[in-house]
């Protein structure tokens, strides 16, 4: 019998129309665009429409391009990974919603809550249902509304200035070919660091009922982020589950066609391709148009990597994530 390995058929994202300058952004807030760009790389990020756009539509208008591009249908999937921070309803998930605006009842869904290495984390479930035989279609979404989750004043600027909105996906599919395949992943997590990049309520760590006046005016209900401590973590993280990737296959970092890192800052992905001793079309970034956008950036990132013809038959791609929890991922691939 062959063995059954699951390898990337399609790949979709949207992003909303609205585009935020930095210069936008100072209406809000004290800051500048030299003082982000310098800092992040970042010069504009695509914000949501509310009544336009929703987490579940965006999400599913990236699924749909993915199984086009693939192919496919939506009623050839099986299974819906998703993942968000930032979902449409307290519970249930926006795996949910997207599945209904898909027409897809009956199906599986999972909601997973891995933040920045979402998409990665949900890319591994994938491969793993898929390898044991259980599924043979599986559509993986990263879609994020993070423009409503941040203090847009000068006291929340070191995290309204990052993050955007938007939505990727991924069509994963049983192969029997060994030459085109994810070949591993490695996935990590450190909940001692939990509260250096959080967003606490609406939580059920309030002594009363989860929402009430009190709650609403007591700061939680903005992302808070310790951006150095979360930079420091970045670098280290993102270097050895690359590697870990890499020497579990028998590679090193000079066999790579491309990293597609997930787009945190691009002060974090130049370290990165500074100690891997990588050139620039190696990597691929583009956090300068669309900010991070969280569990949507490496679906977002790879998509256009391969529209822009980065990634070929037979290349060797790495995706890897850092980013709240802490969380830590990457996934190794044979295009
Ligand atoms: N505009 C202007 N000034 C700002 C600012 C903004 N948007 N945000 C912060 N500042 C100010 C601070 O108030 C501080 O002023 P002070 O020196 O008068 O106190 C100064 O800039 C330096 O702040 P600091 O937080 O030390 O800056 P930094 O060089 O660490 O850059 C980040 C801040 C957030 C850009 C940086 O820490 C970072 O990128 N961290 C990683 C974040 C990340 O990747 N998060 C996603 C993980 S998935």
């Amino acid at each position: 019998m062959n063995t059954v390995y699951s390898s990337i058929k399609g790949l979709g994202f949207y992003v909303p129309d609205t585009i935020v300058t930095n210069d936008d952004l100072t209406q809000y807030m004290d800051t500048s665009d030299a003082w982000i760009q310098e800092r992040t790389g970042i010069k504009q990020r695509r914000f949501f429409t509310y009544g336009k756009e929703t987490n579940a539509s965006m999400a599913a208008a990236a699924s749909r391009q993915a199984l086009d591009r693939a192919g496919l249908v939506p009623k050839d999937v099986e299974l819906i990974v998703y993942a968000t921070l930032s979902p449409d309803y307290y519970f249930p998930g926006s795996a949910f919603l997207m599945q209904r605006e898909l027409e897809l009842e009956g199906i599986a869904v999972i909601d997973i809550r891995q933040q920045c290495s979402g998409f990665v984390y949900g890319l591994s479930i994938a491969d793993q249902f898929i390898k044991t035989g259980m599924y043979k279609t599986v559509l993986v979404v990263g879609s994020e509304i993070q423009s409503t989750l941040m203090d847009k004043t000068t006291e929340g600027r070191n995290v309204a200035v990052i993050f955007g909105d938007g939505a990727g996906a991924a069509v994963v599919q049983a192969t029997t070919d060994p030459e085109h395949r994810i070949l591993s992943t490695h996935l990590h997590a450190d909940g001692r660091y939990a509260e250096e990049l959080y967003l606490k309520d609406p939580g059920s760590s309030r002594p009363d009922h989860f929402i009430t006046a009190d709650t609403a005016t007591a700061g939680g209900s903005s992302v808070v982020m310790n951006g150095n401590a979360v930079f420091k973590h970045a670098v280290v993280r993102f270097m050895e589950v690359i590697n870990e990737g890499l020497t579990a296959n028998g590679y090193q970092a000079t066999d790579l066609s491309l990293l597609v890192p997930h787009q945190a800052n691009i002060r974090i992905s130049g370290y990165i391709q500074q100690q891997m001793n990588l050139p620039d079309e190696k990597v691929f970034n583009n956090i300068q148009k669309y900010g991070n956008t969280t569990a949507a950036s490496i679906p977002i990132a790879l998509t256009e990597a391969y529209e822009q013809g980065r990634i070929q038959s037979g290349d060797l791609v790495c995706l890897a994530a850092f980013g709240s929890g802490f969380t830590w991922a990457s996934a190794l691939i044979k295009w």
